[in-house]
């Protein structure tokens, strides 16, 4: 049913109309199942992650120097000391800026943009349709061959910036080793490692990587270095869907754990030091 279509409903490339059904579809299976947790899943992380990163609290640790990435990096005056690992080039913000202005909008795009979420925001946001053989309730069908829709193209370069942040975030994970009293390891630095893992497994998996890697090659034969890498990055790209649910936890339990830590709810359990 999301082939395109041609103004009066018939199907662009067949000029049939859709089959005329009673209900808006046959299957008597629990369809609806997966769009509805896909929309939950997404609507958690959602608001999860805007009210924190309005919230400027708990979101440095000055004892362990953990850093959450939900405020990373954070440039400005207003953030708390110690928690500007690149200098604070920008002064005071109001407080409706989020501290992480710079990185936040670039994520949200990546994300909104990326292959896999698009398919499932497509499905269990826009019903369009909602799941196999399910009939969407829009009479038009114009793919993203237009606008808005055609703004997705964007992907690859919310990959080239998605790439930076998270050199970024692998860098607040190395030196939070560094903490108030000198080299130590702690759960928070497990926690952090983790999570960049997976920043990293989502952000190389990524269609766009993927092209850049090994796209527009005529012979493989000719650019091992690049085949290769492009079949490393492909061997995870499979897993894409995974990586952006995973990282959807990742992200919000790293965040929660630098929260209770850096208020002082829980301590920090500590390995060394
Ligand atoms: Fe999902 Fe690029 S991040 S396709």
């Amino acid at each position: 049913s999301s082939e395109a279509a041609n103004p009066d409903g018939t199907s662009a490339m067949t000029g049939r109309t859709r089959v005329a059904l009673t209900g808006r579809t046959l299957r008597t299976d629990r369809w609806w199942v997966p769009p509805l947790f896909t929309t939950l899943g997404l609507a958690a992380f959602v608001v999860y992650a805007t009210v924190r990163s309005f919230m400027r609290e708990g979101y440095w640790d000055a004892e362990h120097h953990y850093l959450t990435p939900f405020y990373s990096p954070c440039l400005s005056d207003s953030c708390v000391p110690g928690s500007s690992h690149f200098g604070t080039p920008i002064g005071e913000l109001p407080g409706f800026i989020p501290l992480a202005f710079l990185s936040l909008p670039f994520l949200l795009g990546f994300r909104l943009t990326c292959y896999y979420y698009r398919k499932a925001y497509y499905r269990s946001v826009w019903f369009a349709p909602p799941a196999c053989a399910v009939a969407e309730p829009h009479a038009r069908y114009t793919g993203e061959t237009r606008l808005p829709l055609i703004v997705q193209n964007v992907h690859r370069y919310f990959f080239y910036v998605a790439f930076v942040i998270t050199v970024i975030n692998t860098y607040d994970a190395i030196v939070a080793f560094d903490g108030e009293r000198g080299f130590g390891i702690g759960l928070g630095n497990v926690v952090l490692l983790v999570n960049v893992f997976f920043l990293w497994c989502y952000t190389l998996s990524c269609h766009s990587c993927r092209h850049v890697t090994g796209g527009r090659l005529k012979h493989f034969s000719k650019n091992p270095v690049r085949y290769r890498i492009w079949t490393q990055v492909s061997r995870l790209n499979v897993r894409h869907m995974q990586f952006a649910w995973i990282t959807l936890g990742t992200l919000v339990l790293t965040d929660l754990y630098v929260w209770l830590v850096s208020t002082g709810t829980i301590s920090d359990l500590r390995f060394i030091n």
